[in-house]
């Protein structure tokens, strides 16, 4: 167990401000007291461990990050359950995640105990920032590292800095999404950063949902770089497909973000009388699918998101598409469930994932 030190706020959120941000959080607007900062130094490797008041750092402006965007990030939640007790969900699945983003990145690998010692210091200092699970609020915890060096020579960086930080958080979408399948953008390509989760993924999408928004969507459908033919993800979700066969099917591994929902609901699929299945789609058999009703529900699944349904789609080929009645499934919702009640401890957890 690493030893962090601790510098405390002179200057804490009230119960006041802090409750009123709590009934009402959305995600992003308020943050937790304190931040843990542990910087990467050249050869002598991860230094200091600190946590430390929430507030700006001075970054040199040529910082490697900023210019050539050497940066990953992960996202987790703490729940609060009935019982008051404060939980996490799968944070060695983020850990390793990490540490496979940073190598793609040519960044320096945080050890997944750190990335732990780390997630779990700063939620137990703030465990009062974890909100009651009401309306399914959590604590969303962002751990991140950016390449910190001072130096404009295109190169992996020497030294980084992570950093972890904590949001109270509602859910991220509280409707239903439509997804646009675009014609003009794609989110990766074979031998490109789709598996990693760092930020130039997000930058590159943003053009690429104002044009979902143009055509009345709330989010990307991503498909592959060389054809736009087979389905990958969406907006910053995987996705999801309920067969009338009892088919659970959703794009294979391979350039796409490997999402610990995703993983999760695979392994909880049989419970639901769905085979997962993991497998090329195509967008034609999707839509085939969705008219014939061969695919009676869709959904988007990631840690913000939880499990969002999708009730239609906008292709240029093909126009507005409903999928069944426009309303979320039955399987979606009973997922949904299921997964929401083992993290807040309202279900079993057989295979062990909140710590
Ligand atoms: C997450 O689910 O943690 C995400 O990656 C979405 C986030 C970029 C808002």
């Amino acid at each position: 167990m690493a030893q962090f030190s601790i510098t405390r706020t002179t200057n804490p959120t009230s119960d006041a401000v802090r409750n009123a941000a709590l009934a009402d959080p959305g995600f992003g607007h308020y943050y937790v007291d304190h931040q843990v900062v542990i910087d990467y130094v050249g050869g002598d490797g991860w230094q200091d461990p600190r946590i430390i008041p929430m507030g700006e750092w001075s970054l040199h402006p040529a910082a490697a990050t900023l210019h050539y965007g050497q940066e990953i990030f992960e996202g987790l939640k703490a729940y609060r359950r009935d019982d008051d007790s404060i939980w996490l969900f799968r944070p060695d699945r983020n850990a390793a995640r990490f540490v496979g983003s940073a190598q793609r990145m040519g960044m320096a690998p945080l050890p997944e105990d750190l990335f732990l010692d780390s997630v779990n210091e700063l939620v137990t200092l703030e465990k009062s920032w974890v909100p009651v699970s009401e309306n399914e609020q959590s604590l969303y915890i962002r751990p991140f590292m950016i390449a910190s060096e001072p130096y404009l020579g295109v190169r992996e960086a020497n030294n980084y800095r992570f950093a972890v930080i904590a949001t109270p958080a509602g859910p991220y979408y509280s409707e239903p999404v439509k997804l646009w399948i675009t014609p003009n953008y794609t989110r990766s390509a074979p031998g490109g950063t789709g598996t990693a989760k760092c930020g130039g993924n997000y930058a590159a999408s943003l053009v690429a949902t104002q044009e979902a928004a143009e055509n009345g969507c709330g989010q990307v459908l991503w498909t592959d770089g060389a054809e736009h033919k087979w389905v990958e993800e969406c907006g910053t979700m995987n996705i999801m497909f309920v067969t009338a066969d009892g088919e659970l099917v959703t794009p294979s591994l391979g350039t796409i973000l490997a999402g610990v929902t995703r993983e999760s609901i695979l392994s909880l699929a049989t419970m639901h009388d769905l085979k997962p299945v993991e497998r090329p789609i195509s967008i034609d058999e999707v839509l085939d699918g969705v008219d014939s009703g061969q695919i009676p529900e869709v959904f988007a699944c990631g840690t913000a998101a939880v499990v969002t349904p999708i009730v239609g789609f906008n292709s240029p080929g093909r126009g507005v598409q409903q999928v069944g009645d426009g309303q979320p499934g039955p399987k979606t919702q009973e997922i949904r469930k299921h997964l929401v009640d083992i993290q807040y401890g309202r279900a079993e957890d057989p295979f062990g994932w909140t710590k």
